[in-house]
């Protein structure tokens, strides 16, 4: 079978597709014929060989896919071999065929196509959790989204007015991005620059944001701590630069704003706690399957147009959410 395989650290020049002998489930795990995979930054991250990224090179890279259940391993219930699904597989889901245990394996609704389905199990349902779980999200919420035109951004853009709609702010690192931004559905747009902590102020009649969305390590902490109301909550989810990250502020910055800084992880939860991916990764596909949610995603035609759209990201020239198509 063909795969996606980086062969060191750097960019599209040490990515290639590959052949590669096909993965067979052990005990508890699945192998799906992946229909399509989607791509994440977190593939870019690996590839820059970001620390604690890459186990060892080559590197198969690729956390989430969409297509049809392959072949079942011992002990797994309730899947049928040629059942539709959705998995967050073991790594190395940019390949025709991909492992995934059993209970990150979630069934895609008929009439859910599954290239949308392919965004759900990563970018989706992260997109949600941040605002459910990590981010307590209630309606008519004040969000700022850091990096808003990429496909976690474009992703929490349709996914608020579902969860009963709130004010949408997204900032970009480009100027020429924020017009897109709008158009997906962000009430502003912003670029990140030194007038931001004054315009965010503006835009909310000095009050300040409910909710910061940051993936930017800790460069914008600063700012989110400056723009957030009262009770305002902060969730670090990224590291987009890969450098350094710096110590948290002060208990009593936390204190006199009455603020909350947390974290999110989507592969924490999915080492720890599994079931809130997969559940969550069943909510969004239900919300596709009952057209309350349609997210619009870029086609790849093959895994061999990857390493191109993988520099696009690296480079934060990436609009929306990519997906790959890759088998049948
Ligand atoms: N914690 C988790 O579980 C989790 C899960 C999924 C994604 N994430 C994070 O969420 C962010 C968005 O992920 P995505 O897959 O949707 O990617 P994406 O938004 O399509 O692309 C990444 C964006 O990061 C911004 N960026 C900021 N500094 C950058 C740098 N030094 N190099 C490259 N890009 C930089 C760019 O947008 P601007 O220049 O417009 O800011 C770029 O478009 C990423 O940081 C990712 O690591 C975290």
């Amino acid at each position: 079978m063909r795969a996606l395989v980086m062969t060191a650290p750097g960019g599209s020049e040490n990515s290639e597709v590959r052949e590669v002998g096909t993965p067979r489930p052990g005990p508890g795990e699945v192998s799906v014929d992946v229909a399509y995979a989607g791509l994440n930054f977190v593939d870019v991250m690996a590839r820059r060989g970001d620390a604690g990224y890459t186990v060892e090179w080559p590197h198969r890279p690729g956390l989430e896919i969409a297509g049809t259940v392959r072949e079942l391993g011992a002990g797994v219930t309730g899947l049928a071999v040629g059942d539709r699904v959705a998995a967050v597989p073991t790594g190395r889901g940019l390949a025709e065929v991909a492992v995934a245990r059993a209970e990150l394996v979630v069934p895609v609704p008929d009439g859910v196509p599954l290239r949308e389905a392919a965004a759900a199990p990563l970018g989706l349902a992260t997109s949600l959790l941040l605002l459910t779980d990590a981010g307590r999200f209630t309606p008519g919420d004040t969000v700022l989204v850091h990096s808003a035109g990429g496909g976690i951004g474009s992703a929490v853009a349709q996914l608020v007015p579902l969860l009963g709609g709130g004010r949408l702010i997204g900032t970009v690192g480009r100027p020429e991005k924020a017009a897109g931004v709008q158009e997906g559905g962000y009430h502003l747009a912003l670029p990140r620059d030194e007038n931001l902590a004054a315009a965010v102020r503006a835009a909310t009649d000095g009050r300040g944001v409910d909710l910061v969305l940051d993936p930017l390590g800790t460069t914008a902490l600063a700012l989110d701590l400056d723009v957030a109301a009262p009770g305002g909550r902060i969730v670090l989810f990224g590291n987009a630069g890969g450098g350094a990250v710096d110590a948290l502020p002060p208990a009593g910055r936390l204190l006199s704003g009455n603020l909350t800084i947390g974290g999110f992880s989507h592969r924490g939860l999915v080492a720890a706690a599994p079931d809130r991916v997969a559940a969550a990764t069943a909510r969004i596909l239900g919300f596709l399957a009952d057209g309350r949610l349609t997210f619009p995603v870029n086609e790849l035609a093959s895994l061999a147009e990857v390493p191109a759209a993988h520099d696009l990201l690296a480079a934060g020239h990436a609009t929306g959410k990519y997906v790959a198509r890759v088998g049948a």
